[in-house]
């Protein structure tokens, strides 16, 4: 059966400056419902300005966001429909775990007891169950990493942003949360915008992945047309110049058809 996929999100024009310095130039993508869209490019290039602009905490100096078809770019963080995860995942200290999930949830009206259920029930499904009394801090890298992502899924957000959610994890964590991730957003119908600087990562998550280049897009597109074909040098050097150290894992993943 062929789904057919209605645009989630148009981002159209964007342009950010801080003083004479263009951040965002002229940023123009479209993101499909369900679709895991990765943007990839070094540190410095605009990747979490372009993510403060989507959820509203930041307002773009030219252009516009559209989500469901409304226009959005200057709506409230909280009306947007939409939640992220930060790479420090900035969790209550103070509180335990199950508290951390159902906070948000209070500030939204939701009753105590329907508070408690849909808390416990989200930190069932990321596999953290049995942790709900403890304090963040007893708990690894990853699952507190787990529960920030609990804390978000658990307003139900149609699109979730994630910036370099992993990154400040160990290998074989970070390789078992990519698995966890894609789980979650298959079980959830969720729209993911992932934000990452690796390569490897990009690739082996996304349905299309869109390269930033100091503020610019250079392309956007699936895995297997970026290695079929590059937009330009850039592409070609920061990409797959870099992809070709971890050649086997892309090998893997298109099937074989990497020279
Ligand atoms: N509030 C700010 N004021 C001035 N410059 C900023 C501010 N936030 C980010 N920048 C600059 O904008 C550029 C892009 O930053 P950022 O979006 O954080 O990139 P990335 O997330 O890709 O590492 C960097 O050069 C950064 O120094
Ligand atoms: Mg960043």
């Amino acid at each position: 059966m062929e789904l057919r996929l209605r645009k989630k999100l148009v981002v159209s024009g964007i342009s950010k400056s801080y003083g004479n310095s263009a951040v965002l130039q002229n940023i123009s993508f479209d993101v499909m419902e369900r679709e895991f869209l990765s943007i990839l490019g070094p540190s410095g290039c605009g990747k979490t300005t372009l993510l403060r602009i989507l959820i509203g905490l930041l307002e773009p100096d030219k252009g516009r966001v559209q989500k469901d078809g409304t226009d959005i770019t200057r709506a409230r963080p909280d009306r947007r429909g939409m939640g992220i995860v930060f790479q420090n995942y900035a969790l209550f200290e103070n509180m335990s775990v199950l508290r951390n999930v159902e906070y948000a949830l209070r500030f939204h009206n939701v009753s105590k007891t329907e508070a408690r259920e849909r808390a416990e029930r989200m930190l069932d499904a990321v596999g953290l169950k049995e942790h709900g009394q403890k304090m963040p801090r007893a708990l690894s890298g990853g699952q507190q990493q787990r529960v920030a992502i609990a804390r978000t899924l658990v307003l139900n957000p149609d699109i979730v942003l994630l910036d370099e959610p992993i990154s400040a994890l160990d290998v074989s964590t970070r390789l078992a949360m990519r698995g966890e991730l894609k789980n979650l957003q298959n079980a959830f119908g969720t729209t993911m915008i992932y934000v990452t600087h690796d390569q490897e990562e990009a690739f082996a998550l996304s349905d299309r992945i869109m390269i930033l280049d100091q503020g610019s897009v250079s392309q956007i597109d699936t895995p297997e047309r970026i290695v079929s074909h590059p937009a330009n040098e850039y592409v070609q050097g920061f990409v797959l110049d870099n992809l070709q150290s971890k050649v086997d894992s892309l090998t893997r993943y298109i099937g074989g058809k990497a020279t």
